[in-house]
């Protein structure tokens, strides 16, 4: 088994990334390009230690082999979150260090009891903003709720202003380098997790945002993906994606049986971008839907295109539809297009799947057999009106 190597990030405090370079999927649900990595954190204060969140239970042992090498006593366990991949190993740790106390929100403490079976004796629930002192450490417990959970908090420590903030800020992105170094890789990676897992919470994101905002911060250590010594590059692209602001972007997700929603598809690419829309299409039978989730993130306007399949949408569009009403994306327009064979209800079919997405639905285009002359007329229509209402809400570059 791999060894784990335990960093020093800043004086008596220490990383424990263990690395999960192979996984492919989260929650048999989220695709994970990058891998993926689970960071545990040490604090030694002058009298007391504390560990902050552990890793998957997968990973338990390299965690209990550092801790073993370390030759340190543990006191406390911070969960800063109840979810498997940090709260899992708990229980070994537990077992190891038996008079160690759990620490925790009080949510988080019925979860654990409930999710892990840790006796309910073994944890503290802790307020928000209470603090505890380790001996010229002190850490600090800030509820942080809804990221993504609804139990979940961050762990400030003063002395050295670092946020522990577990999976808010963070980036599924298995890395040999410990912090950030290449900006636009992390960009992406913590777009891609903010995307999946973040975004259908934007407005508690935000009110969390608004929450550290005031807090000295040096640096940020979350507990998937690399740590951040300038915590600038994640806050900022942040409050960019928790915005109301949406950019002159469409996205069209699509799926095509026949050819014919594909030329309306292709038809109306191409009228947007002669209207200066930045496109962003997928093809739903090889879309990656991490890669969809991150376009939904700033885009103006999603256009689902299906054939009518029997006698509502292809399966793939109504995963697609109920994808994007599950992440509620700040997505302000919406339209259909697409295309049948004898009848159908398909668009009637598709509005029902997107009821949560706050937009404006505007007329769909769905045409008998292959698209003809009068056909492209109507997804012109289309394309001016979209060019319109992006003009009405953006103000800049249209
Ligand atoms: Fe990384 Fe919500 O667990």
């Amino acid at each position: 088994m791999k060894k784990m190597e335990i960093k020093k990030i800043a004086a008596g405090v220490y990383a424990a990334p263990t690395k999960h370079w192979d996984r492919r999927f989260f929650d048999e649900l989220i695709p994970l390009p990058d891998g993926t990595s689970y960071n545990a954190y040490i604090v030694k204060g002058d009298k007391k230690m504390a560990l902050i969140d552990t890793v998957d239970p997968s990973k338990k042992q390299e965690l209990l082999d550092a801790l073993q090498d370390m030759n340190v006593n543990i006191d406390y366990i911070i969960a800063n979150h109840a979810e498997q991949d940090h709260s899992g190993s708990i229980p070994a740790v537990l077992k190891r260090y038996p008079n160690a106390k759990v620490i925790c929100t009080q949510k988080c403490k019925v979860m654990l009891t409930e999710h892990l079976l840790i006796n309910e004796d073994l944890i503290a629930a802790v307020d928000d903003g209470s603090t505890l002192p380790l001996g010229g450490k002190t850490l600090e417990f800030i509820h942080t709720p809804w990221v993504h959970w609804p139990e979940t908090m961050s762990t400030y420590l003063h002395e050295d202003h670092i946020l522990f903030s577990c999976d808010f800020l963070g980036s599924h992105l298995a890395t040999s380098e410990l912090f950030v170094k290449n900006k636009a890789e992390i960009y992406d990676a913590a777009k891609r997790y903010y995307a999946e897992i973040m975004m259908p919470f934007r407005i508690p994101v935000r009110k969390n945002l608004e929450k550290i905002k005031d807090l000295h911060i040096d640096m940020i250590a979350p507990s998937h993906g690399p740590l951040y010594d300038k915590p600038e590059i994640i806050l900022d692209a942040y409050q960019d994606w928790v915005s109301d602001d949406v950019k002159n972007e469409v996205v069209i997700t699509f799926v095509s049986m026949h050819g014919s929603t594909e030329a309306m598809v292709n038809y109306l690419i191409d009228a947007l971008m002669e209207r200066g829309i930045k496109v962003k299409p997928f093809n739903l039978q090889v879309t990656d839907i991490g890669e969809l989730a991150m376009a939904l993130v700033d885009a103006a306007t999603i256009v689902i295109g299906t054939p009518t399949v029997l006698t509502g949408p292809h399966p793939n569009a109504v995963y697609a539809a109920y994808l994007a009403n599950a992440l509620r994306p700040k997505t302000r327009f919406a339209s259909i297009i697409g295309s049948y064979g004898w009848g159908g209800k398909m668009t009637e079919d598709i509005k029902g799947l997107i009821k949560n997405l706050k937009v404006e639905l505007i007329e769909p285009v769905v045409i008998k057999g292959y698209p003809k002359e009068n056909d492209f007329r109507m997804l012109d229509r289309l394309a001016d009106e979209i060019y319109e209402k992006h003009r009405s809400i953006i103000k800049e570059g249209i």
